[in-house]
């Protein structure tokens, strides 16, 4: 049950390394789901199993997806079973010595390496802890990786740039990359910091670079198992899409208390800033787009975004506040762009889902967005809670630094007030609008998204979400960009998706399009096909028209015989730059 809870990180293959009573390891692998792993173990006929155990979903950086490179891997004698999540940078040097002092390899896998130098240390009769150690001190990369071994059953786990915790129960001791995996036996849990080492059941193991340390405190889990079921939703993204207006709700009575008066922004202790520079990735950047025009829009904050692999590009600049936002907090692309050197000097807000996370500790300040727990590899609710805390932090940002009244403050929670409701009301309007939209559309090749200004951001997030779901060309562009280019795209039928938010440029822009024959659905203001935006002024922009983006990305991916909840050559929490 564990492991299924972890296998949106990566669904690629699925292993498991168990003692038995008899003190032998039993590898049951499979490229197939949970579900082939279920058959492999109902159809184990050896002896019982002892309890002590590793399991891993994987999603492929090095070596094709086959059984044989499917976690956990072992050392040459099988002593060493070990799973492993992020990278190890220098796997080709390590494998070559490793290679020329007689070890020998069975996948192309990077995690392999680390098995065989730790079999090199046990050699040398290293107690297990301090062998693991010194093997880890000769890689570069990152970890959560678990160790188990034959003999002694003693399982050791380690971090660095990847996260994982660990819990203590009556029932035994776990070690989990996400608390969701463990959350039905453990109560409370202890974060492993970077370079942190511990064997489990022996919390007085704790060490960080080599060092023993007192563990670090106890993090009351938030949630039980149950808040990750279906508990009767088909598919993830389905339950997901449905708790946004709720989500959104409980972001308010969060947050919305301390936008008027600047509180939000004064409990962080951040100096003031004259520039907002903010970064993300994929949906976490488009929901930046939407912070960024907004402080640009009310504030007249000068404001740049960049994806968190660019980051290192950027200009330093002392007079700039940086926004990280990232729901999972564990993109590696954001936590090196926090850290590179033009970023780095700037304080660093993280506006995440997950306060836990590796980002939230590297950060000056944190604001949680409070989305609750996420399955579904595509971002839906973690979208609608990013905008939304976004935006109240922002605003209260603006107050605190005299840019925005209080009144005006004021109003503007007000209107973040009724967004809960105008989502319900979209979901409503969409689930009846966009299943004949699907039947008409569904063997179109591509699709093209357009939107101006406050709604741009809302076309990228429609274009991105249609594409990693039904595996159809989906681009978003500046509506007013057609014209310099893309407009060569669009023939007869070609369907575009316009989203409108009641700039009155869109009009020239949507004629162009129908000029050539394009289909044009227009999701926004009323009159158009979805009309689910009432409120096309806000500062946030049309929020709302995320709810049918969303839908219809779903609704089309299903008729396509498309796995939603786990789309092709994807995984949530991409731990890897
Ligand atoms: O956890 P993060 O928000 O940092 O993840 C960033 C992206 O990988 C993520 O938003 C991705 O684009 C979505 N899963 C797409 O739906």
């Amino acid at each position: 049950m564990g492991l299924r809870r972890l296998e949106y990180r990566g669904y690629d293959s699925v292993g498991m390394a168990l003692r038995t009573t008899g003190g032998d390891i039993a590898r049951l692998r499979t490229t197939g789901r949970i579900g082939a792993l279920e058959a492999l173990l109902d159809d184990w006929a050896g002896p019982r199993f002892d309890g002590a155990g590793i399991g891993h979903t994987r999603w492929a950086t090095h070596g094709a997806v086959t059984e044989g490179n499917a976690h956990p891997h072992v050392d040459c004698a099988g002593q060493i079973s070990l799973v492993h999540n992020g990278i190890v940078e220098n796997a080709a040097s390590l494998r070559a010595e490793l290679d020329r002092a007689g070890h020998t390899f069975v996948t192309t896998v990077d995690s392999e390496v680390l098995c065989h130098l730790i079999e090199d240390e046990r050699r040398r009769g290293t107690d297990l802890v301090r062998a693991l150690q010194n093997a880890l001190a000769r890689v570069h990369g990152s970890w959560a990786l678990a160790v188990l071994e034959q003999g002694s059953g003693r399982i050791i786990v380690a971090a660095k740039g990847s996260p994982l915790v660990v819990g203590h129960t009556a029932e035994g001791d776990f070690a989990a990359s996400d608390i969701a995996a463990i959350a039905d036996w453990v109560d409370e849990y202890r974060v492993l910091g970077d370079g942190d080492i511990v064997e489990l059941a022996r919390p007085d193991s704790w060490r960080r670079g080599g060092i023993v340390i007192p563990p670090p405190a106890l993090t009351r889990c938030p949630w039980r198992g149950r808040d990750v079921e279906l508990n009767g939703y088909t598919d993830y993204m389905a339950k997901e899409i449905d708790e946004q207006p709720e989500a959104a709700a409980r972001v308010l009575d969060e947050l919305a208390d301390g936008i008027a008066n600047g509180a939000l922004w004064e409990q962080l202790n951040l100096p003031p800033f004259e520039r907002l520079r903010v970064i993300g990735c994929g949906t976490s950047l488009n929901a930046g787009n939407v912070l960024a025009n907004l402080a640009r829009r009310l504030g007249g904050v000068p404001t740049t975004t960049v994806s968190g692999s660019e980051a290192a590009q950027e200009v330093p600049d002392t007079a700039q506040l940086v926004v990280a936002m990232s729901q999972s907090g564990e993109t590696a692309d954001v936590l090196r762009g926090v850290q590179t050197g033009a970023v780095g000097i700037s304080p660093v807000l993280a506006l995440t889902n997950n306060p836990q996370s590796t980002l939230a500790r590297l950060a000056d300040a944190v604001v949680g967005s409070s989305a609750g727990p996420e399955i579904g590899v595509a971002a839906t609710k973690t979208f609608i809670c990013q905008v939304i805390s976004a935006a109240a932090l922002m605003i209260s940002a603006l107050v605190g630094m005299n840019r925005v009244s209080a009144r005006s403050a004021a109003a503007l929670v007000d209107d973040l007030r009724r967004v809960p409701d105008q989502l319900a009301a979209a979901s409503a309007v969409a689930k009846c609008v966009i299943p004949p939209l699907v039947d008409q559309f569904a063997a179109e090749a591509g699709f093209i998204f357009i939107g101006r200004g406050l709604g741009l951001p809302y076309a990228a997030e429609g274009a991105l979400k249609l594409k990693e779901l039904t595996y159809r060309w989906a681009e978003h562009y500046p509506a007013g960009e057609l014209k310099h280019g893309p407009l060569a795209l669009v023939g007869v039928g070609t369907p575009v998706i316009v989203i409108d938010n009641g700039d009155p440029k869109l009009a020239g822009n949507v004629a162009e399009v129908r000029a050539r024959g394009g289909h044009v659905i227009t999701v926004g203001c009323a009159g158009g096909a979805i009309p689910v935006v009432d409120d096309p002024a806000a500062p946030w922009g049309p929020i709302a028209a995320t709810v049918p983006l969303q839908i219809l990305a779903r609704t089309m991916a299903l008729a396509l015989g498309r796995d939603v909840d786990k789309p092709r050559n994807l995984a949530k929490s991409v731990t890897v730059e």
